[in-house]
């Protein structure tokens, strides 16, 4: 099934933006749209709208804002799940353990700063890259 998804290179994966779509583009998965931005805190915010109560919600917002993200959409069959496995585990720490080759492994610094992400459902995916195109 030919899935859509949005890959993001946060703040803290820009100096690796390079490494992070070469390894996208040797995976399979096709680079359709990719655009450069910058998130207020308010977008941030609303990005992420589903960690609105979580404990790391306000580190999480000022993180994104920080500084420029690169948006791409990606095209492949089950897309949605090979970028997730690509990127790895949310969590720098447990992505070396349990998956060291993964771009989290590589490029990521914590739990916050984890160089990318990806939509985890074909709903959010579609809100997602529909986000990122108006922005
Ligand atoms: P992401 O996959 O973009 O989705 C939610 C983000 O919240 C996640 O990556 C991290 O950047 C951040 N996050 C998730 N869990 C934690 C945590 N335990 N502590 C700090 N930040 C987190």
């Amino acid at each position: 099934l030919q899935e859509r998804t949005l890959a993001l290179i946060k703040p803290d994966g820009i100096p690796y933006m390079g490494k992070i779509i070469e390894a996208i583009c040797c995976s399979g998965l096709i680079i359709k749209q990719l655009r450069m931005c910058k998130l207020s805190r308010g977008q941030a915010k609303d990005f992420y709208k589903a960690h609105m109560d979580k404990p790391f919600f306000e580190e999480l917002a000022n993180h994104m804002s920080s500084g420029p993200c690169v948006a791409m959409e990606l095209v492949a069959e089950d897309a949605i799940a090979k970028w997730r496995l690509l990127l790895g585990p949310t969590s720098t720490e447990v992505a070396r353990m349990k998956a060291p080759s993964s771009i989290r492994a590589n490029f990521g610094t914590d739990s916050t700063r984890n160089a990318v992400h990806g939509a985890d459902s074909y709903d959010s995916a579609r809100r997602v890259v529909t986000y990122f195109i108006f922005i």
